[in-house]
């Protein structure tokens, strides 16, 4: 049974030991209600992919009580610092680097160096970042491909028995996703239209003194799904060559094993001996790292079943694998 319970100190604290213990909590925020997991937990992470019943990895934005935490685990500069001054708390996702300390499992990020950062305004978000320290990774709380929930009943009627905790703080007042700006170039670059306008933003921008002009790009998620798999050039794709479905190792290479497939090279890395998809997503983008920092010219990794989220494990893959362009 989903447990839907108004926000107080007591559901704040049984949120909180939830989180601390890898499990899901749905949320309000001002834009709508996410899905939440530990940021820095990868297996946590990978519950919510599995919840959301997503064929892909699509990064994730990571929650923070205030502009100070964001900029600890994503990398201030001039565009984002004057948008947090203007925008935060409230409906805005920064996309900024990530800092060389960031705890945020790469799972969160799909792999990628830059990390997305909001800082909610909602009262009960507030109340349940403060209450738990740490980064919050949360998309919007519908099934993949659904659209996004504004109250607890519909992420209830969407999830289903695939969420089992549901913070209700009321009907989200904008009921429309953030605004996501990508920072990390000298200008300002829309990835997602949402609560706060383009005008808005110039007008920030101007009276920082930055360039207010603003380029215009999709997110990750809306692109068409590229005809040569792997294509997305922000999307992390190791350096080593990479070969699916292996059984052995072959000279050179590094396997990487899954189930009874044991890994072999030099980390005998094996994404999940017993042969858990939750536990393989969770290794799956810090394995291909470790493997590809290792110098090796081929990544082995041993066949994942295309059921749950092996679905999105061999979407990854196969993309990872693609021939590549350059
Ligand atoms: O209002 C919102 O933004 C809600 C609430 C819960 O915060 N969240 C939300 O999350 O709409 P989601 O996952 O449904 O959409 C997040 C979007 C996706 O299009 C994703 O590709 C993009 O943000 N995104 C997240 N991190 C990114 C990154 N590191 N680089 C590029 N795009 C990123
Ligand atoms: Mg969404």
């Amino acid at each position: 049974m989903t447990e839907i319970i108004p926000i107080s100190d007591a559901s704040i604290a049984s949120a909180v030991t939830r989180l601390k213990a890898g499990r899901l909590v749905a949320f309000p925020t001002e834009t709508v209600y996410g899905l939440g997991a530990d940021a820095t937990n990868a297996s946590a992470v990978a519950c919510i992919f599995a919840a959301k019943q997503r064929p892909e990895f699509n990064p994730i934005i990571s929650h923070v009580a205030s502009r100070a935490a964001a900029f600890e685990f994503g990398k201030e500069t001039q565009v984002a610092a004057a948008l947090a001054d203007a925008f935060w708390p409230g409906p805005l996702t920064l996309i900024l680097h990530r800092t060389n300390l960031c705890p945020v499992a790469m799972l969160a990020t799909a792999g990628l160096d830059k990390i997305g950062l909001r800082v909610p305004a909602h009262d009960g978000a507030q109340m349940l970042l403060r209450a738990f320290g740490r980064p919050v990774a949360a998309p919007s709380a519908n099934p993949s491909g659904k659209i996004s929930p504004s109250t607890a009943y519909h992420v209830l009627h969407g999830l289903g028995e695939n969420v089992e905790f549901v913070l209700d703080g009321g009907p989200s007042k904008n009921g429309l996703e953030s605004t996501i700006i990508d920072c990390t170039g000298p200008k300002a670059c829309l990835l997602r239209p949402g609560s706060i306008t383009r005008e808005a933003i110039t007008t920030a921008l101007k009276e920082a003194g930055l360039d207010p002009s603003i380029t215009i790009a999709k997110p990750l998620d809306d692109q068409a799904n590229p005809i040569a798999p792997g294509q997305l050039k922000s999307h992390y794709a190791p350096r080593a060559k990479m070969r699916l479905a292996a059984k052995t190792k072959q000279p050179g290479e590094e396997l990487i094993g899954f189930g009874a497939i044991l890994g072999a090279g030099k980390l005998e890395l094996n994404l999940s001996p017993s042969s858990n998809l939750i536990e393989a997503a969770a290794n799956l983008y810090s394995m291909l790292h470790a493997a590809d920092a290792t110098g090796t010219e081929e990544i082995a990794i041993a066949k994942i079943p295309n059921t749950s989220l092996g679905e999105a494990i061999n979407d990854r893959l196969r993309r990872a694998a693609a021939p590549r362009s350059i």
